[in-house]
C-alpha cells in the first residue's frame, strides 16, 4: 500500500463529503510542488447535475488561492473498484495540473498510482486550438 500522506488527507476529506443522494463519498487531496495540500470532498445537490466532484473542489480551492504548480492528486473512496476520476475532472486536472501523479485508493484495500496522461490519453487542450 502507498504510504503517501496525501492518501490520509483525502481519507479525512472524504468524511466531510455531502453525498445524501448517491451515498458515494469521495475525498480528494491535491499537493502543490511546494508541498502545500488542498483537500476536497464531493458536494451533491437536489438538482443532481449541480453536484461537484471532490477533485474539482480541491483543484478550484487551490487555483483560487493562486496555486499554479501541482505534483499529485489523491482520490479516496470505499468502493469495490478504484475511482479514476470522471472525464470532467480529468479534463480540468489536465488543463491546470498537467501530467501529475494520481494516487487512487479504496478503503477496501485497493490502490494504484498513475500519471494523469495514462488516465487521460490524447486530451483536448490549448495545443488543439
Ligand atoms: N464523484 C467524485 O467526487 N469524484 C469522482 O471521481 C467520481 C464521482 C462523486 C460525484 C457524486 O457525488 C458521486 O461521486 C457519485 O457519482
Amino acid at each position: 500500500m502507498n504510504s503517501d500522506p496525501l492518501i490520509a488527507r483525502a481519507t479525512a476529506a472524504r468524511e466531510r463529503a455531502i453525498a445524501p443522494y448517491s451515498g458515494f463519498k469521495v475525498g480528494a487531496s491535491l499537493r502543490t510542488r511546494a508541498g502545500k495540500v488542498y483537500d476536497g470532498c464531493n458536494i451533491e445537490n437536489a438538482s443532481y447535475g449541480l453536484t461537484v466532484c471532490a477533485e474539482r473542489v480541491a483543484l478550484l480551492k487551490a487555483l483560487s488561492e493562486g496555486e499554479r504548480e501541482f505534483e499529485a492528486m489523491a482520490v479516496v473512496t470505499d468502493a469495490d473498484t478504484l475511482t479514476p476520476s470522471c472525464g470532467s475532472c480529468r479534463q480540468l486536472m489536465w488543463e491546470y495540473c498537467g501530467d501529475i501523479t494520481v494516487l487512487l485508493h479504496s478503503l477496501k484495500g485497493l490502490e494504484q498510482t498513475h500519471q494523469l496522461s495514462e488516465l487521460y490519453p490524447e486530451p483536448f487542450d490549448a495545443s488543439n486550438l
